[in-house]
């Protein structure tokens, strides 16, 4: 059974307890993997948890993900809407992913409506907060059975 789910945070999601409550809800990053984790194994999901503030490190964790995972779920914050790298590297790593957002991104800033990721993810969930890593990860669930 494919159960291996790598969770990728990026830019600034570690700082996420400092960034605007209104868009992001004031909970540590710590207590978002927690919560995560949780979810995860609700479903019978074995997640690996990594985040980085840095595009190469995060792009090397991309091709790493084969090594130890059946599918992805990430939240690349926003090198989603210009760091076209995250794209090829999530296409080299040939698993299905789920792009997941805190705030409903195509509701704020324009530069924000545009996703990288649009071409090579199997879906996306956006503006559920917290709560939109359990849909993640259920929606990667069924495209992994
Ligand atoms: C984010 C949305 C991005 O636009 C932003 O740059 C982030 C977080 C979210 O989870 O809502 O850092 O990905």
């Amino acid at each position: 059974m494919k159960n291996r789910v790598a969770v990728l945070h990026g830019i600034n999601l570690d700082a996420l307890e400092r960034r605007p409550a209104a868009h992001y809800g004031g909970l540590t990053f710590t207590a978002l993997e927690q919560r995560i984790g949780g979810y995860a194994h609700e479903l019978g999901l074995e997640p690996v948890f990594f985040q980085s503030n840095c595009e190469g490190e995060f792009v090397e964790e991309l091709h790493r993900t084969p090594d130890y995972a059946d599918g992805i779920v990430l939240n690349p914050g926003a090198w989603t809407h210009y760091a076209w790298s995250l794209r090829d590297a999530l296409e080299i790593s040939g698993l299905p992913a789920i792009e997941v957002h805190l705030s409903d991104v195509d509701a704020r800033e324009p530069f924000r409506h545009l996703s990288v990721l649009e071409d090579v993810r199997a879906g996306r969930v956006s503006g559920r907060g917290p709560e939109g890593y359990r849909d993640a990860l259920s929606l990667l669930k069924e495209v992994l059975t």
